[in-house]
């Protein structure tokens, strides 16, 4: 039986102790802050902007919520962004994605200004995460290398797999693990044994979207698995991209679906957040 990667502890953890650095960072002067932007009723982005809302207040960040209507268009939700961005009370800024089709996601992310995208989805940030040379982590990649550290596992050297090549998860996962000097290998739709490769993997990250994807017979016995995935299944339950029953039996380690990357992938952006008020205060 696999070692359950308990990511609601070790985000709790991670968020008392930056609770603390807030309270010290706020005796100075500086009070780490966010702004959430939401477009439209995306059941699932409310969730999520819930959670990250009830972060804040149990960190100490103060945030602010913008939900607009649906119909709200590219040019007053710039509008918006740029307001947040010169906007000196505001630390941290995000727009929850994905937005509504008549939107060009792109030119959005683009207006962030770099210094406040705490979800590290700019091209000024994402080049920086290519280098190593990071200012902010992006939020699910890093939440899986800190719930690997957390339980003393070390990828120097090992075959890390990633399923899935998204910018916000699939790539800057394969370079995190990369930096970590991991033999990494991304696989996609279209990687051909894609069964043979998942089985080589001493690490497998699972990032594709797909409920209950990954199969007992992908797995190596031993393997470290993280599951990213959060899929609606159709009788109602909450499931990841990997059969959990099936990997837990092979896997060494395991993350469950809810509570291992998700609870991470939060704590992750109040890190990102308190990073963004300090170094803007720096800059001060
Ligand atoms: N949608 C799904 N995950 C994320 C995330 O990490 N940040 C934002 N802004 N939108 C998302």
């Amino acid at each position: 039986m696999a070692v359950i990667l308990d990511g609601k502890a070790v985000a709790e953890k991670i968020k008392t102790e930056l609770k603390a650095q807030v309270e010290g960072l706020k005796t100075n002067g500086i009070h780490p802050s966010l702004a959430v932007v939401v477009v439209g009723d995306d059941a699932a982005s409310r969730v999520y902007v819930n959670g990250k809302i009830r972060d804040c207040a149990q960190v100490g960040i103060q945030s602010w919520e913008y939900a607009l209507p649906a119909q709200t268009t590219q040019q007053e939700l710039l509008a918006l962004v740029k307001k947040l961005n010169v906007d000196d009370e505001v630390s941290g800024l995000l727009v929850q994605l994905p937005l509504p089709a008549h939107f060009d996601e792109k030119a959005i992310i683009d207006a962030i200004d770099p210094n406040k995208d705490v979800d590290a989805f700019h091209p000024v940030n994402v080049g920086k995460i290519m280098i190593g040379d990071y200012d902010f982590l992006p939020c699910t990649p890093a939440g899986v290398m800190a719930l690997l550290d957390a339980y003393g596992i070390d990828v120097t050297g090992k075959e890390c797999v990633v399923i899935g090549r998204s910018n916000i998860v699939g790539k800057p996962q394969a370079m995190l693990l990369l930096h970590r000097s991991a033999t990494v290998t991304i696989c996609h739709s279209r990687t051909k044994d894609l069964k043979e490769v998942a089985r080589r993997a001493d690490v497998l990250v699972v990032a594709i979207g797909k409920a209950e994807f990954v199969t007992g017979d992908m797995i190596k016995e031993g393997a470290v698995v993280i599951d990213v995935g959060m899929n609606r299944r159709a009788d109602g339950k909450l499931v990841g991209d990997v059969n959990f029953a099936e990997a837990e039996k092979l896997a060494g380690y395991i993350t469950p679906v809810p509570g291992g990357v998700g609870v991470m992938t939060r704590a992750m952006l109040m890190k990102n957040t308190v990073q963004a008020a300090k170094r803007s205060a720096s800059r001060r």
